[in-house]
């Protein structure tokens, strides 16, 4: 999706198939041009507030037939709660359930007025790219196999005056970060078939090319010459090998940072299977991967950066004769030894390597991103990523960036009292912790991924939750979230 700013006033403005006015839930007036928008309709807004048609309450919609008035033949308006109230994170809620109302008129290009919240402490560009982002979320549908899918929108116009420089720079940086979030989401609801471990690592390589970020693929025979014990173990048992996918982006100057994504392709649970039920959303299972390469799509767009390396972990955990067994000990990439107890527990297996992976690599710090556990749905749902971390500093610079994103996280403890539970008798570490359901499986999880990273700086987000969401009340559109995206394009692009 191209998106565009347009400082006209919108009695001038290009003729798309839409135009998005937002308004407070108080009597606060219309200002700036959404004020225009409401005199050229003759009253026609501020009339149906006053007639209670729009209540202006968070993310309420209503669509206005324009007859002619404006270039636009309709008008949405969206409601973003009282003044008082307002914030970048509602700003974008309204936003993005505006995008999604819009789909209802089919539009192949929207136009929307840049809310002009009075009082408001961010900056007029903050607000743009908040109101972007989100708009063109909620505009997002996942169409590749549909028969006849509608026509995507194509075009988005920021309706805004004055900052011009400031402005010019916002919609640059939402348009690079809707194309990575959009894509994580495409990478997420492929079904599991057309994206096993090989296929998404070859997607990835031509996602490289499109978008100018180094991708090199490291197949099975790699992994083996390297001795990647955790990834090729979880991989083994599945009839399409595991690949550890490396990508690289230059910077101004500076150590890379180094990014990590879990990309299990499909969950079965292995020989520890999953119930139905369970495995029914595991395709879902590499969404930390398809963070990462969006976040890589996005600030492949993006001028100003500091260098980075991002990993993304490859492999279906399947069942087979040849399945790796509770009670077989893995030698890890790092030569630790791990007492596989539960191939449930795969995900932190393909991390542990992909650490190891960045550490050579020479990287300053590690993000990993990954759906890890169940427990972080009952402790968090959907709507808050969890964060494990060993180092403060990186810890305050993903938490700027996920607030920044409007992507909720929350740190969870990690006392050392923790880590005993993964004492292993046999070799150096358990994958979980002992039976007896000791709980802190959230934690442990992370702290399973931390014992690799050992002295590194490195911040866990486990995204079991945030990334997929079956019913998607906001937006109606069931699926990948991407969630973590944004926060990582912040993080890397400031
Ligand atoms: N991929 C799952 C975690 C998951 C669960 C993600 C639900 C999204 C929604 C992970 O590999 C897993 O199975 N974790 C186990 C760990 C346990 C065996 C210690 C879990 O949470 O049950
Ligand atoms: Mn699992
Ligand atoms: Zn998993």
């Amino acid at each position: 999706m191209r998106i565009q700013l347009e400082s006209a006033d919108p009695s001038h403005s290009t003729a798309t198939d839409l135009l998005i006015v937002s308004l407070c839930e108080d009597g606060t007036p219309l200002a700036g041009p959404a004020a225009r928008v409401d005199q050229a309709l003759g009253g026609a807004v501020s009339r149906a507030r006053t007639a209670g048609l729009i209540s202006g309450k968070l993310g309420d919609t209503y669509l206005l037939p324009t007859g002619g008035a404006l270039p636009q033949p309709v008008v949405l308006a969206v409601g973003l709660g009282p003044l008082a109230e307002i914030d970048l994170f509602r700003l974008r809620r309204a936003a993005q359930a505006a995008g999604a109302a819009a789909l209802a008129v089919k539009p192949g290009t929207v136009s929307v007025v840049l809310p002009v919240v009075v009082g408001s402490p961010w900056p007029a560009a903050a607000g743009a790219e908040a109101t972007l982002v989100a708009t063109a979320y909620g505009l997002y549908r996942y169409t590749a196999y549909q028969g006849e899918p509608s026509p995507e929108v194509r075009h988005l116009y920021l309706l805004a005056e004055g900052e011009g420089g400031q402005l010019t720079e916002a919609v640059r940086r939402a348009e690079a970060t809707a194309t990575g979030v959009a894509l994580a989401r495409d990478l997420v609801n492929t079904p599991p078939a057309d994206k096993r471990p090989l296929a998404l690592a070859q997607r990835i390589a031509a996602l490289g090319s499109e978008f100018g970020f180094e991708v090199e693929v490291w197949d099975r025979a790699a992994l083996e010459e390297m001795g990647a014990g955790g990834i090729l173990a979880v991989g083994r048992a599945s009839s399409a090998p595991p690949a550890a996918v490396v990508m690289r982006l230059g910077g101004e100057s500076g150590q890379a940072l180094g990014l990590l994504g879990k990309g299990i392709t499909f969950d079965s649970g292995g020989l520890q299977i999953k119930s139905g039920e369970g495995m029914r959303t595991m395709k879902s299972d590499m969404a930390g991967a398809a963070a990462v390469v969006g976040a890589m799509a996005g600030l492949a767009r993006l001028p100003r950066r500091t260098p980075v390396v991002a990993v993304a972990m490859c492999a279906e955990n399947m069942i087979s004769g040849d399945a790796f067994r509770p009670g077989d000990i893995l030698r890890m990439l790092s030569g630790k030894t791990v007492e596989m107890a539960n191939a449930d527990a795969e995900g932190r297996l393909v991390l542990a390597d992909g650490v190891e992976i960045l550490r050579r690599q020479g990287v300053r710090g590690v993000v990993d991103l990954a759906t890890l556990t169940g427990a972080q749905v009952v402790a968090l749902s959907d709507i808050r990523a969890a964060a494990v971390s060993n180092d403060q500093g990186l810890m305050a610079e993903v938490a700027l960036a996920a607030d920044g994103a409007g992507e909720r996280i929350w740190e969870m403890p990690h006392d050392d009292d923790y880590r005993h539970l993964l004492d292993s008798r046999l070799a150096d570490i358990r994958n979980v912790s002992a039976s007896g359901a000791s709980g802190g499986g959230l934690i442990t999880g992370g702290l399973f991924v931390g014992a690799f990273a050992q002295d590194l700086p490195w911040v866990h987000l486990d995204i079991a939750g945030p990334s997929f969401k079956e019913t998607e009340k906001a937006t109606g559109t069931p699926g990948g979230t991407g969630f973590g995206t944004e926060t990582l394009i912040r993080l890397v692009a400031g």
